[in-house]
């Protein structure tokens, strides 16, 4: 499992890492990503025409009832019909939001019947990984490895063009379209895996083991960083996952498992 650098450099990888002055959401490659981001833009559409709505009620209400062009005092103080529908139809607007909220909050939390588990162990301050699902005839091998970022001098001399403080020495590697499980948890201080394509934000809490279920739906190469503030090089923990289909994954697992 620790592939080097050099290895995959062999191959044009697009990744999929946050591009310069970027507004929306990254490609998503999970099923739970294309949720969220429908979800959000569902609630962008909703909240826009509110905007628009309660903006043009204002300036209507300011231009027709200014004191100097309207002497005109209106006499009523209540109203019943206008309550009714200005309490009611932003509850509707409400239970239109939560109905998708929900069905997608429990989505993401669905247990399926996972192939594989890697467990990931958050450090001050980089991240190791585990995978036990597969056994070696020796008892030396195993899948078991830390990863580092590549500061600025290496990316230098690799002249790959190579992402800046997003890059590690060794990456993940997970099979797509395959039901995974992670499981995230810390050795010293709160750290946070998270990888934007794929819809994972989990907490990597000492002494407390998080589970998370991916379903990665496309190969390429997907960036993240530590999302939760651990200490001075919090920003200096990324974390790269290379998705490849899984009768690479395979054979890459067993090369390094026997050869390495
Ligand atoms: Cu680890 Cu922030």
């Amino acid at each position: 499992m620790g592939i080097n650098l050099s290895t995959i450099n062999l191959y044009k990888w697009l990744g999929d890492s946050a591009a310069m002055y970027q507004l929306g959401f990254q490609d998503p490659a999970t099923t739970s990503m294309e949720g969220i981001f429908l979800f959000n833009l569902h609630l962008l559409f909703v909240i826009i025409s509110i905007v628009i709505l309660v903006g043009w009620l204002l300036f209507i209400i300011l231009r027709n009832f200014a004191e100097s062009n309207n002497s005109n005092v209106a006499d009523f103080t209540h109203s019943n019909h206008i309550e009714i529908i200005w309490t009611s139809i932003p509850a509707l607007i409400l239970l239109s939001l939560a109905s998708p909220s929900f069905s997608l909050l429990y989505s993401l939390d669905e247990i399926s019947f996972p192939e594989l588990t890697l467990k990931i162990l958050g450090h001050q301050w980089y991240w190791s990984y585990e995978i036990s699902d597969f056994n070696s005839c020796s008892n030396s091998h195993n899948l078991k490895y830390s990863s580092y970022m590549l500061t600025d001098e290496t990316l230098q001399k690799s002249s790959v063009g190579l992402f800046r403080v997003l890059e590690t020495n060794k990456r993940v590697i997970l099979p797509t379209n395959t039901h995974l499980r992670l499981l995230i948890t810390a050795v010293d201080v709160l750290h946070s895996w998270t990888v934007p394509s794929f819809g994972v934000k989990v907490d990597a809490c000492p002494g407390r083991l998080n589970q998370a279920n991916l379903f990665i739906k496309r190969f390429g190469v997907f960036f993240g960083q530590c999302s939760e503030i651990c200490g001075v090089n919090h920003g200096f923990m990324p974390i790269v996952v290379l998705a490849v289909p899984s009768v690479q994954y395979h054979y890459i697992i067993m090369t390094n498992l026997e050869f390495n």
